[in-house]
């Protein structure tokens, strides 16, 4: 059975965004979330342009060579200037997770409007035995209250950024996690877990 997971860029203070993310503006006022995808000299061997240090491009492409569908929230949609209407994986379909419409949509992207476990189906069928992977602080936060994720990767940022968008949102239960490796990087600490059941 192939796996549901969710890796991001966080601050300490858990946020994904900065003040006023949005499209056209990124991370809104803290781009340096994402600096450690350039700040090294190891090309990834999944994503073009991306140059890691030693230790972050190991992980780093090791999660991104497990994805087969992406499964983003609406707001991670809309904020990433809708990924150019492809996806933020080059070799991942995009699935698009929201209550609205979206006639923008396009033909190589899927739009799901009935819900967290209709969006994971249909990804992990796209994925065709490869992983799934979660974008998006209210999609993970759902998936979680779904019992649909396996494993939690946070790719954890030393800043405190006071303001933004949650990775972890209120949930209505405990979720118990178990480490399964921290990996200290330039810039940033790689922290992997598995959602205990
Ligand atoms: N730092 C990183 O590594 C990283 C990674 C990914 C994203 N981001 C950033 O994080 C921000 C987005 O995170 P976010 O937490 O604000 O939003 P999000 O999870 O991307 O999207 C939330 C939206 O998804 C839809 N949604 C969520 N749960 C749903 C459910 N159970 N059923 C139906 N629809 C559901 C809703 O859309 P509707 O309102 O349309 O109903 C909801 O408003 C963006 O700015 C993005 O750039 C950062």
């Amino acid at each position: 059975m192939s796996k549901v997971f969710s890796a991001h860029a966080v601050s300490v203070d858990g946020y994904i965004t900065g003040r006023d993310p949005g499209a056209g503006r990124g991370l809104g006022d803290a781009p340096m979330l994402f600096d450690w995808y350039f700040d090294g000299d190891t090309p990834s061997g999944v994503f073009d342009g991306f140059k890691l240090s030693g230790p972050s491009a190991r992980i780093f492409d090791t999660l991104a060579g497990r994805v087969g569908a992406v499964v983003a929230g609406r707001n991670t949609y809309e904020d990433s200037d809708r990924f150019g209407g492809g996806s933020p994986h080059p070799a991942a379909r995009l699935f698009v997770l929201s209550r609205r419409a979206a006639p923008e949509i396009s033909e190589r992207q899927t739009l799901v409007t009935t819900g967290i476990e209709d969006a994971i189906a249909a990804a992990r069928e796209a994925a065709e035995g490869r992983d799934v992977a979660l974008m998006g602080g209210g999609v993970l936060t759902a998936a979680l209250e779904a019992d649909l994720v396996d494993e939690v990767i946070l790719h954890q940022v030393p800043v405190l950024l006071g303001s933004g968008r949650r990775f972890f949102q209120e949930l209505p239960k405990h979720v118990r996690l178990c480490l399964v490796e921290a990996v200290p990087a330039p810039g940033v600490t790689h922290l992997h877990y598995e959602v205990a059941r």
